[in-house]
């Protein structure tokens, strides 16, 4: 199954065995790995990229490329997965994320990807409520999460087995359909 939406600037879309690579090239920089655990070796993140195949083999969603409409240009991404974190108090629960590229950065395109995936976690795929997590040092992220509504639960923060060493307790941030659809 290959999945795509649009938004006004942007396209989601399903992985292709080529964007691997691509991706990796683009966004593999101390900037975009500040709070993801610093820059990568290409085998670890093949790794993370047959990690996201398969939540949408398994689930039928994941976080999609994000591509730019007017040129194709590859830009990060953005969508749904199943909180699978070692430590989260909540797993299973519907999870958004977002990566994208520094040429990409303070464009509103993080906030007009996530828009679209908060509209199909909870029109398309059911979700009840969704959750972001990050680190108390990630200030673009955690900024992005209020401009979506989502607001911090402090009882589901976590010690992350793979970063909160480094970087402190994982925090999440959550929104409900009911807040969502409030926001208009
Ligand atoms: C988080 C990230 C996706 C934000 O991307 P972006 O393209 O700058 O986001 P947008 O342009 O859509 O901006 C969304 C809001 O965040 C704000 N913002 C972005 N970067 C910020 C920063 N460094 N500090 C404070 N606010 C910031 C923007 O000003 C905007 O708010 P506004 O509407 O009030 O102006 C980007 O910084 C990124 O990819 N970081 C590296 C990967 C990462 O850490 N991913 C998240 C892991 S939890």
């Amino acid at each position: 199954m290959t999945f795509q939406a649009r938004t006004e600037r942007l396209r989601l879309r399903s992985w292709q065995a080529d964007d691997c690579r691509r991706f990796y090239d683009i966004m593999n920089t101390p900037a975009v790995m500040q709070w993801l655990g610093g820059v990568q070796a290409y085998e670890k993140w093949c790794e993370g990229f047959e990690r996201l195949q398969g939540y949408e083999r398994d689930f039928g969603f994941t976080f999609w490329i994000v591509e730019r409409l007017d040129d194709d240009e590859m830009l990060g991404f953005c969508g749904l997965k199943r909180l699978n974190y070692e430590g989260a108090p909540n797993p299973g629960e519907m999870e958004i994320g977002w990566r994208f590229r520094e040429s990409a950065w303070g464009k509103g395109y993080a906030r007009e990807a996530a828009e679209k995936a908060l509209e199909l976690a909870f029109e398309r795929y059911g979700a009840a409520r969704v959750s972001a997590v990050t680190v108390g040092g990630n200030t673009a992220s955690q900024t992005l999460m209020l401009r979506l509504g989502m607001i911090e639960d402090p009882a589901l923060a976590y010690h992350d087995a793979v970063y909160s060493e480094r970087y402190g307790p994982a925090r999440q941030w959550l929104i409900t359909k009911y807040e969502w659809r409030a926001r208009g």
